[in-house]
């Protein structure tokens, strides 16, 4: 019996020990995920958050759709830090348009790496670690995969977890991926919980794409990741940071999934703040709950990386300010509070921002500054 566990394992051992790497993470497991970067060792710490960024620069839309413009103002911005650069950059994902890195352009060697990454984000204040997670549109789109769509290209098929691969860094040492990380900062009075979120979205899974690796991921085991990892956190901040956001006023509009699961770890464990993207836009909101003293939190989204969504909807309950930008926010965090300013294109072309935002760290209780309103029913 002990025997025949013994032969099982070592045959398990043999077979896994001949996969490659490459193809175990494509099974969405193994493959050694990258190592947790240099980061700052205290406050003050100074970092900047984008998404949805990775265009093509074509001739007619030579800029990417404003791409490398929110790129320039992003780069100005941290370079006006005391140490003339951020400490690093946070991206909330949709990373690579249209489908991530591609298979069929040679997964870690894909050029799209050079051409929308390093060579876009080539300023010496962004020469600083990219943390990243990955987003829908990372491990693909249907319109790639299904026949009946107008853009259908059956020979573009995704990588998704190339992103994570460490052999990425040989081609730009800055770049740093996980589906779910925790990242400690200033010795342990911050962690910032990488999690991938698009496995949250149950409905994406009958789609054609979810095939190139989302089909591998599970909500579950992601969620029981972060329940745990928020658990052993001693981190006097705590901060989130996927793709899809809980609440949001733009296109998407949230995800009613991630309040149903995400949302309570969040209070459970008093996060402060959830970063996010997935809408094409900037916002600030707050959550807060029907009563004073239950726990509240704030969302930053910042997915105007480069091409605005057409619309935008109607101003959620929780929303202070948002809008469709193209731009980025930027972020300083001390023990007492972390200031979130947006930068738009939209505002003094990205060069003075069009929003502050101050979140405590000790969240202040009640509404406000939503009034109290008894058609307030959620
Ligand atoms: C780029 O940004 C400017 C200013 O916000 C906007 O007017 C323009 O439409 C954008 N260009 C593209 C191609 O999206
Ligand atoms: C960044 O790349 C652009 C062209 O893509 C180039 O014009 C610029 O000089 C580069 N900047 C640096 C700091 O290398
Ligand atoms: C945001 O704060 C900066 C100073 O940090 C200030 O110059 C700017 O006017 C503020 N902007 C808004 C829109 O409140």
């Amino acid at each position: 019996m002990r025997c025949g566990i013994l032969v099982a394992a070592a045959l398990m051992a043999a077979v896994l020990s001949a996969l490659p790497p490459a193809a175990a993470r494509r099974q969405g497991s193994a493959g050694p995920p990258m190592a947790h970067p240099q980061l700052p060792s205290d406050y003050p710490i100074h970092f900047t958050v984008i998404g949805d960024w990775g265009r093509r620069r074509l001739p007619d839309r030579p800029t990417g759709y404003n791409q490398t413009r929110v790129a320039a103002a992003m780069a100005a911005r941290a370079a006006r830090w005391p140490s003339k650069k951020a400490d690093f950059v946070i991206s909330t994902g949709d990373n690579f348009y249209g489908i991530g890195l591609r298979k069929d352009k040679g997964g870690v060697n894909d050029p799209q790496f050079t051409e929308k990454f390093t060579d876009v984000y080539n300023q010496s204040s962004l020469n600083v670690p990219w943390l990243s997670v990955l987003g829908n549109h990372d491990y693909g789109d249907s319109a790639y995969c299904d026949p009946k769509e107008p853009d259908y290209r059956p020979n573009e098929i995704s990588d998704p977890f190339a992103q994570l691969d460490p052999a990425l860094q040989k081609r730009d040492p800055r770049w740093h991926a996980w589906l779910n990380q925790k990242l400690t900062l200033a010795g342990g009075k911050v962690d910032i919980f990488m999690i991938d979120t698009s496995p949250f979205e149950i409905w994406y899974y009958p789609y054609c794409f979810a095939h190139w690796g989302l089909n591998t991921q599970h909500w579950v085991k992601n969620l029981a990741w972060l329940d745990s990892a928020l658990a052993a956190s001693t981190a006097e901040w705590k901060l989130i940071v996927g793709h899809h956001g809980t609440v949001s006023s733009g296109k998407h509009g949230g995800s009613a999934l991630l309040r149903a699961t995400l949302e309570p770890l969040i209070w459970k464990y008093k996060a402060q703040a959830l970063f996010a993207g997935h809408d094409h836009t900037l916002e600030h909101l707050h959550v807060v709950p029907k009563y004073p003293d239950e726990p509240n939190y704030h969302i930053v989204v910042s997915g105007g990386g480069s091409k605005r969504n057409s619309k935008f909807g109607t101003p959620n309950k929780y929303s202070i300010w948002g809008g469709l930008h193209e731009g980025f926010a930027a972020c300083t965090l001390t023990s007492k509070a972390l200031t979130v300013q947006f930068f738009s294109l939209d505002h003094a072309g990205g060069r003075e921002p069009a929003h502050n935002a101050t979140i405590p760290r000790v969240l202040l209780k009640g509404r406000s500054p939503h009034p109290p309103s008894d058609d307030d029913e959620d």
